[in-house]
């Protein structure tokens, strides 16, 4: 089975409205490629908006992030119903900013990919270790535990249809990648991780993206691994860098 590739741009808090539909318009023909899912995840209020910039193209729209209940006292929060209304196919979970900066941990998250899941939405699921584990050596079993808990209650079908990104933190907005082979390592075992929870089918179908500094010099020898299947792309999201990418 081949895996289809998916390069999802994380456009973190950039971009007001009118910037992120000029950013659509700058990026519609650059993007242009029919054997790749194209993916913007953007800030919520530029959902409505990018949704109809992109309306006819091959992007799809993506959220950063949002909270397990459909309604209610959750001030400052945004529901996976809001979401899917207005557009918003897939969602990013347990980006380690989210984890770092807002505190979120496992039990969060795996709560928030059991709700995308029930929701319609597609979770883009994001793990990776700190420099200090990565020098620790430490890195392969931490990045384990991430994906144990996180999928905690989650079926092999459901990870069929689930992305899954591998961003070393050490290479997130650094300007420092993680080599290919290093990226492989990893990815090639959150693939066993995941044939040795579920089965080789499940395995084979869930795809697997690197993130952390990629950018149109390095993306074409990430993609040539074997286990990555696609890029989440931060800073060079926001450039015509990531046509490239896209085309890589
Ligand atoms: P970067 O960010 O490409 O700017 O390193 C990637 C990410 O955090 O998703």
């Amino acid at each position: 089975m081949s895996r289809r590739r998916i390069i999802a741009g994380n456009w973190k808090m950039n971009k007001t409205p009118a910037e992120a539909v000029a950013l659509c318009n700058e990026l519609k023909d650059l993007v242009k490629n029919d054997a790749v899912d194209v993916v913007y995840c953007v800030p919520s209020i530029d959902i409505v908006c990018v949704a109809d910039a992109v309306k006819g193209t091959n992007v799809h729209v993506g959220a950063q992030n949002f909270y397990i209940e459909d309604k209610g006292a959750f001030t400052g929060e945004i529901s996976a119903p809001m979401l899917k209304e207005a557009g918003v196919e897939y969602i990013i979970i347990g980006h380690s900013e989210r984890r770092d900066i807002f505190g979120e941990n496992d039990i969060l998250i795996n709560a928030k990919v059991k709700k995308a899941f029930a929701s319609g939405l597609k979770p883009i699921l994001c793990c990776g270790e700190s420099l200090s584990l990565r020098k620790a050596g430490t890195y392969k079993e931490w990045i384990a535990r991430q994906i144990k808990w996180d999928l905690d209650g989650i079926t092999a079908d459901q990870v069929k249809e689930l992305v899954i990104a591998y961003e070393p933190i050490w290479a997130i907005g650094t300007g420092e990648t993680a080599t290919a082979d290093q990226a492989q390592e990893v990815c090639g075992l959150i693939r066993q991780l995941i044939a040795d929870m579920y089965d080789a089918a499940t395995a084979e179908a869930v795809r697997i993206q690197y993130g952390g500094s990629m950018n149109a010099g390095n993306a074409a020898e990430l993609l040539s691994k074997p286990d990555i299947d696609g890029g989440l792309i931060g800073g060079a999201s926001l450039k015509p860098d990531f046509g490239k990418i896209v085309n890589a």
